[in-house]
């Protein structure tokens, strides 16, 4: 049965769906605006996108966390929930749905394509033997674990010894298959760091894993036997398929994979990337449908150079760092300062430093400077300057010409700081350019032509910059754009059909004349620190 019938333009990506043993930490809130800033990136570019996240509510660790409350699993994930979604408004991430694992039409989702993977002869019950960590709700090896039989992930948490009769998915039959897969899409696993972890992990030969758990009621029964409970993670996965059902529809896969599927891209941190890379494809194999086109594994975030976590007392809380400096800056400071793909540090005064340098500086000075100039000198006129007349050779014309392509590769690419780059670039040649043109004693020779060129080249160019970093810093490229006389609002372009069509806009040269420019006012306020 072909159950796929994707033909329209659309870009469908995941966050994890994230466990709600506790309330979102910075990790979470790192992935999700990543999530969001290619959302909106690919909104800009004119598919038709659907960012899905969630939260991940069965299994063991939920049920405990739950138990040391004396709560319900149910109402206790309940009094979460609404944390994450406080978070993600917060942080003006955008995003379409928001799968919760206890939905009961994803316990539908979850026994069709049980059947599908059984039918298909690839569960049957065995004995797992092993080490678990709860913290993980994975088996791990003996020759993986930390001294005093600690996890490698939770450092703090001991595994559990577990000894018991479990159904087992035949991931071992897949081993040729993923290979062969792995070969034939080069990109399917990225960053290529993460591709030959997978590749190594693969090499040394699969093996089938358990999918259900005895002695353990939090989480849907196997649909073939109700003595089993299903394994977290087997249903977790098929959360992104549920996510992918119009609100009202009837729960079958056929509705749930008609439009988006197969997802474009599952964005995860570095963990959890054998689920995304070996277990998960290899389910969808089994159950004859298509694979993803993308995994994509971000690294771990650390505070001041160390682990972050309670334990430790240094975790970071985001709604905090939101509520001090807004949700452009963290946003920005995120994206902009570490490779995606690789771990990075969060540290106060770092933090501050860069959004003083690049935010109010560069960038929220230039145009603020720019603007009085106009004032003074042009009345406050876009200069009428017909930009094809503006000699190649102009530095910012020659850069701005070039800017929208490379900024594209890279947000294709995500490689976030490298399009923060790009963009800053041109921001410091522009703030250069007006140095090294002096417009005020252009203006003072008498030389009207030659300043309206100058500011108009500069004014385009911050047009430009904050169009090219809307993904990101969304209300500061709407300050600006407002400004400069649009009426667009990057917040609302998921409302409204792409009012800034990428095509346009990711060009340089389309400021005229017929923009009313708006009052001057800072678009970022400088931090002031006594530190
Ligand atoms: N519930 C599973 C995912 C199921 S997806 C079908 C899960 N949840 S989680 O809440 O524990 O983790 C969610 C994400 O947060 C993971 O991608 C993990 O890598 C990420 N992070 C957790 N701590 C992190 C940092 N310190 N830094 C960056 N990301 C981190 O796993």
């Amino acid at each position: 049965m072909n159950l796929v019938n994707k033909t329209e333009k659309t870009f469908a990506l995941t966050t994890p769906l994230y466990y709600v043993n506790d309330v979102p930490h910075i990790g979470s809130a790192y992935t999700t605006i990543a999530a969001d800033v290619i959302a909106r990136f690919q909104r800009l570019l004119g598919n038709q996108v659907l960012l899905i996240t969630g939260t991940d509510e069965h299994g063991q660790k939920i049920q405990r966390s739950a138990a040391t409350l004396g709560k319900p699993p149910q109402d206790f994930c309940d009094g979460i929930v609404p944390s994450f979604l406080s978070l993600w408004d917060l942080l003006d991430i955008q995003y379409d749905r928001f799968s919760r694992t206890t939905a009961p039409r994803h316990q539908a989702i979850v026994n069709e394509f049980f059947q599908r993977v059984w039918e298909n002869g690839d569960i049957y019950q065995g004995e797992q033997k092993g080490w678990y960590c709860v913290s993980c709700e994975e088996f791990k090896e003996e020759r993986d674990l930390l001294e005093d039989k600690r996890c490698p992930i939770h450092t703090t948490k001991q595994v559990e010894w577990r000894d018991e009769q479990n159904y087992f998915f035949r991931l071992s039959k897949y081993q040729t298959q993923l290979e062969e897969f792995y070969q034939s899409h080069p990109d399917f696993i990225q960053p290529v760091s993460r591709r030959n972890e997978v590749f190594n992990f693969v090499a040394q030969g699969l093996q089938d894993f358990s999918i259900s758990r005895v002695n353990l009621d939090w989480g849907f029964p196997v649909p073939v036997d109700s003595q089993h409970t299903l394994y977290v993670w087997f249903d977790a996965l098929l959360g992104y398929v549920t996510a992918l059902l119009e609100p009202d529809a009837e729960p079958t896969l056929a509705n749930a994979l008609q439009k988006w599927w197969p997802m474009n891209l599952h964005l995860i941190g570095k963990d959890i990337l054998r689920f995304h890379a070996v277990y998960w494809p290899a389910m969808l194999m089994s159950a004859s449908l298509p694979l993803p086109e993308r995994v994509f594994g971000h690294g771990f975030l650390t505070k001041d150079g160390q682990k972050m976590g309670k334990t430790l007392g240094n975790t970071l809380d985001p709604i905090a760092l939101v509520e001090n400096y807004g949700s452009d800056a963290v946003r920005y400071y995120f994206l902009k300062e570490i490779e995606f793909g690789k771990d990075g540090d969060f540290n106060e005064i770092r933090f501050i430093n860069v959004l003083n340098a690049d935010l109010a500086n560069d960038l929220g000075n230039l145009l603020n400077r720019t603007l009085n100039m106009v004032k003074k000198y042009c009345v406050s006129q876009v200069p009428s300057i017909n930009p094809s007349a503006i000699p190649a050779e102009n530095p910012l014309k020659a850069m701005g010409l070039e800017l929208g392509d490379k900024v594209q590769q890279a947000y294709t690419g995500l490689a976030f700081n490298e399009a923060c780059h790009y963009v800053l670039s041109l921001v410091q040649a522009s703030n250069k350019f007006i140095d090294d043109q002096a417009p005020w004693s252009l203006y003072k020779q008498g030389k009207q032509e030659e300043v309206e060129v100058v500011l108009y080249a500069v004014l385009e160019s911050v047009r430009l910059a904050a169009y090219l970093l809307s993904p990101i810093i969304p209300n500061i490229s709407s300050d600006i754009y407002q400004q400069l006389g649009w009426g667009i609002n990057f917040n609302e372009q998921k409302e409204s059909a792409n009012l800034a069509p990428f095509c346009t806009h990711s060009t340089w040269g389309i400021l005229s004349d017929q923009q009313l420019l708006g009052t001057p006012k800072p678009v970022f306020k400088r931090i002031e620190t006594s530190k």
